[in-house]
């Protein structure tokens, strides 16, 4: 059996040697040309390690397929800022890999089957311009997608991104060539944005925000679905490619050493502090604390001593991020939580996903938007309603620097990415935090997760969210990363950062 490998393995590497020497002249026929791989990952030591581990298996995977490759990159490791926007990437890959005919973009948690992937792609002629991906459309206007493109109007479609997605050659380069005019106010959702830019690169404007699209010949391009890349938790027949985003099985955090503290003013208390109550504080007894302009006994507020603001809460939150410090009681805890009053958790789930990082790294965790990101003056940032976890020894950084928020109504989430980024705290992105009520998500997505947060008590019924979206152990799904380690995982080796426990999903 062994031998038989080894002999297919030789053999298939000559081969793989002669596509290679054959390629640049006359390409074979039925050949999809090289492919470059780019992970869209993450620099914190959990999701970097993980992106490792996809890269050596895919590699792996790679080697005994007789496809020219050209690289399989990690994104954080390339020199360029804001690589969770995707589109700063372009030029970057456009000038090492000119000979390229594919490029393929995924996260970590895409499980591929590149045999199946490039039969997909055969149908497709790499010297024109072609954008691949499973297409979406948004059946509603949507908040997430700068309210653009209502029913009635003209949609977009864009890529699921988990699923996979390609640019060929020519598509990249051309976007590549245009990439000074992705410059959007906000970055909210990089496969909209992606799509959009591609779409209008040719007639955006520098100073234009991308939530007014310009009219006529766009000289862009057009996703085109590729029912191959999938949405589905696993590689299903036909399916080039599955994933799912469901909570790693990398422990518990105990809820003594969580603290979630929520910032609320008297005009909501008797509004919002009993959903609040009633639904998932329930699970962090002893680990929440409501953070308001004065104490109120009936609702469990503390006077966090900072005047209440209409609007941007900094002063609020820094009075919190300093109180986790100074406080003796707290010094035990490792995470902090900071959330809206109309901020849905689980906080069980919450618990589980945490035990992935280390709390002894800077780390700040949610749902990652961008202001200005890709401009020299522009920081990402996580989005407060969705909730923002910060480890100890961010917090410790952000105290010891004495930062202070220029104004106490200054926007707090923005403002706390700023200085984030300004002291090499990672910013750290999770799909399963939102921002937004769950009608504002695509369904699709949605299916696929498991929810850690939503955010709004309006227009939806909180408590309806709660039950259906986060008062579960787990969503449905099953176990896909697994599927492909399990195959290749033999003999490879665990990350050895310390606090970092890469998982299989969980069911
Ligand atoms: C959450 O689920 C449990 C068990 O199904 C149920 O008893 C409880 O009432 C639910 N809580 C809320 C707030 O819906």
């Amino acid at each position: 059996m062994a031998a038989e490998v080894i002999l297919r393995a030789l053999r298939l590497s000559v081969v793989l040697l002669a596509v290679c020497v054959s390629l640049s002249s006359n390409r074979e026929e039925g050949d999809v040309g090289s492919l470059v791989v780019t992970i869209l990952s993450q620099a914190d030591g959990y999701h970097s390690a993980r992106a490792r581990e996809k890269k050596e298996n895919w590699l792996e995977k790679l080697s005994i397929l007789d496809q020219q490759i050209q690289a399989v990159l990690l994104a954080h490791e390339l020199p360029v800022r804001v690589t969770w926007t995707v589109v700063p990437l372009l030029p970057h890959l456009a000038e090492h890999y000119p000979e390229a005919s594919w490029f393929f973009f995924a996260n970590e948690e895409t499980v591929v089957d590149f045999e199946l992937l490039r039969t997909a792609l055969k149908r497709f002629d790499d010297t024109k311009v072609w954008f691949l991906g499973h297409g979406l459309q948004d059946q509603k206007r949507t908040i997430i997608h700068h309210y653009m493109y209502h029913t009635g109007t003209e949609s977009i479609s864009y890529p699921n991104f988990a699923s996979g997605w390609l640019l060929s050659g020519p598509a990249l380069k051309r976007a590549a060539e245009n990439v000074a005019l992705f410059a959007p106010d906000f970055n909210i959702d990089p496969p909209f944005e992606l799509a959009l830019f591609l779409k209008y690169m040719r007639t955006l404007d520098v100073q234009e925000t991308i939530a007014i699209p310009p009219i006529g010949d766009s000289g862009g391009y057009l996703l085109t679905h590729v029912p191959q890349l999938c949405m589905e938790p696993a590689l299903t027949q036909g399916c080039a490619t599955a994933y799912s985003h469901h909570i790693p099985s990398c422990g518990d955090v105990e809820v003594s050493k969580l603290f979630i503290g929520v910032k609320t003013c008297e005009k909501y208390h008797s509004t919002r502090l009993p959903v609040v109550q009633g639904t998932w504080a329930r699970d962090a007894e002893g680990s929440v604390a409501y953070y308001s302009e004065v104490e109120d006994k009936q609702f469990l507020t503390t006077d966090i001593g900072v005047p209440n603001t209409e609007s941007g809460h900094c002063g609020k939150m820094m009075a919190i991020i300093e109180r986790f410090q100074a406080i003796p009681e707290l010094r035990g805890r490792e995470w902090l939580v900071i959330a809206d009053d109309d901020t849905l958790l689980s906080v069980p789930r919450l618990r589980r996903l945490l035990a992935c990082y280390s709390s002894h790294q800077p780390i700040l965790l949610g749902e990652v938007y961008g202001y200005h990101a890709v401009r020299p003056s522009g920081y990402s940032y996580v989005t407060g309603g969705g909730g923002m976890v910060l480890s100890r020894r961010a917090v410790e950084m952000i105290t010891e620097s004495g930062v202070m928020c220029p104004q106490d109504n200054t926007p707090d989430d923005m403002f706390l990415g700023r200085v984030a980024v300004g002291l090499g705290i990672h910013i750290v992105h999770s799909p399963l935090f939102h921002q937004a009520q769950p009608d504002t998500f695509h369904p699709s997505i949605l299916a696929l997760q498991t929810p850690v947060s939503f955010h709004r008590h309006r227009p939806v019924d909180p408590y309806t969210v709660y039950q259906d979206y986060l008062n579960q152990s787990s969503m449905a799904g099953t176990d896909t990363g697994s599927a492909e380690d399990s195959s290749s995982k033999r003999g490879s080796k665990q990350p050895q950062t310390p606090g970092n426990k890469p998982g299989k999903t969980e069911l």
